[in-house]
């Protein structure tokens, strides 16, 4: 069969490094990149560093408001499945990417295979939610990372094509977490110069638009992080740099270590070897759980709930003194307890394609 894959975002192109290989072993992939993630260390570094199938297409399409970006995307990719004819498109997870392939293909009646399905929020404000919610009712094949996925498409009547497949983040984490080492990764301060890795550190990513809005919560965020006993390490999203800059000016924050964004062998690194982790990623809230690292997330909904148990995981505002409270109450891991599949997502994926 021919298959159309689109990926735009940094986690998209992680989970293509484990599917698309697997993939092209049985059909023909054409992979597909909006553009929506364009500076080298948010894509190529990962198409580099994870041997990624060079995209066949790139659309240049970044940036702007929700609705422009997704309608520059929906027209592009409309004419590209006008032109290539495929079998099938297939999709990972919650972007504008993601949601503007979904509505190109289900207009043209091409069938859609979403990787990812189920996940809620249950937020109606959290833009990703709205690209989650239309993508899965849009699609035919419907592959869940966990349980609650699968009863959140029951819930929405969609479980006739529904899959428990696991989590290809759980894939890629397996497979890629053993390749660096402290003395591979590189960090490269937000002024260019080249930063020392500390022995002890906690591990910080901030990005969503809930918590990036304004100074206040990620002010907090950061006072949080400096008052720790150790220095943390917050690779710097793009979407926050000049915000986080103006920050650092005001405030100082002589304990946290502000980089450029790393790539994906030195995150898993960092997760692997932090203290702690705070985030409001959805894919680090998942590798901390794979690490058995304490995590606290800072939105105001749960994504993930298979990780918020035995402490492993709490929600906290953008408050400093909610987040040191939450990062003191000490996990619990039981040994048998893996939510996110065997490491196997990848290939069940591809033969529920091919079936
Ligand atoms: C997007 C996804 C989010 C995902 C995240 C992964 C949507 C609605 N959100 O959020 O689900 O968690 O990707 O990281 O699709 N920018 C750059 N260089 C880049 C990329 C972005 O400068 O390489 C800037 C652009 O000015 C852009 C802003 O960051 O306007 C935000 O980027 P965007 O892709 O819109 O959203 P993300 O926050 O990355
Ligand atoms: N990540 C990375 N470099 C960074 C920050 C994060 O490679 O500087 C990885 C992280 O380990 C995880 C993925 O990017 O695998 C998560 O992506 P992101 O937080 O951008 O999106 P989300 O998961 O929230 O959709």
């Amino acid at each position: 069969m021919k298959i159309i894959t689109v990926v735009g975002a940094r986690p998209q192109f992680i989970k293509a490094a484990v599917v698309s290989h697997k993939l092209r072993e049985e059909h023909e992939e054409i992979l597909v990149h909006t553009g929506q993630h364009y500076d080298y260390n948010m894509s190529e570094t990962f198409f580099e560093e994870l041997d990624i199938p060079k995209p066949d297409y790139n659309l240049g399409i970044s940036g702007g408001t929700h609705g422009q970006m997704t309608g520059k995307m929906l027209i592009a990719i409309e004419e590209l499945l006008l032109k290539e004819q495929p079998d099938w498109l297939l999709v990972y997870g919650d972007t504008n990417s993601t949601l503007a392939a979904a509505l190109a293909a289900a207009k043209l009646h091409i069938p859609i295979c979403h990787v990812e399905a189920g996940a809620r929020t249950h937020s109606k404000t959290n833009p990703e939610e709205m690209n989650r919610i239309c993508t899965d009712h849009l699609s035919s094949l419907l592959l869940a990372s966990t349980q609650s996925g699968m009863d959140s498409l029951k819930k929405e009547n969609l479980s006739d094509r529904g899959y428990l497949v696991g989590d290809p983040m759980y894939d890629a984490f397996c497979s890629y977490s053993d390749r660096f080492q402290a003395r591979d990764v590189i960090l490269i301060g937000l002024d260019g110069k080249a930063c020392t890795l500390p022995k002890d550190f906690y591990y910080l990513t901030c990005h969503r638009e809930e918590n990036t809005n304004d100074d206040q919560s990620l002010a907090e965020i950061l006072k949080a992080m400096d008052d720790l006993d150790a220095p943390t390490i917050y690779p710097v999203h793009p979407r926050n740099k000049e915000r986080v800059k103006r920050l650092q000016t005001r405030y100082g924050f002589e304990q946290i270590c502000f980089t450029e964004p790393v790539g994906y062998l030195e995150s898993i690194f960092l997760v692997n070897h932090a203290i702690k982790i705070v985030t409001d990623s959805g894919g680090l809230q998942r590798e901390a759980f794979f690490a058995k690292k304490k995590c606290v997330t800072i939105l105001d909904f749960v994504v993930w709930p298979e990780t918020m148990v035995d402490n492993r995981n709490h929600l906290a505002r953008p408050e400093k003194e909610d987040i040191l409270a939450k990062l003191q109450l000490e996990q619990f891991i039981r040994k048998d307890y893996q939510p996110f599949g065997d490491g196997n997502a990848a290939q069940k994926i591809v033969d529920l394609i091919s079936r």
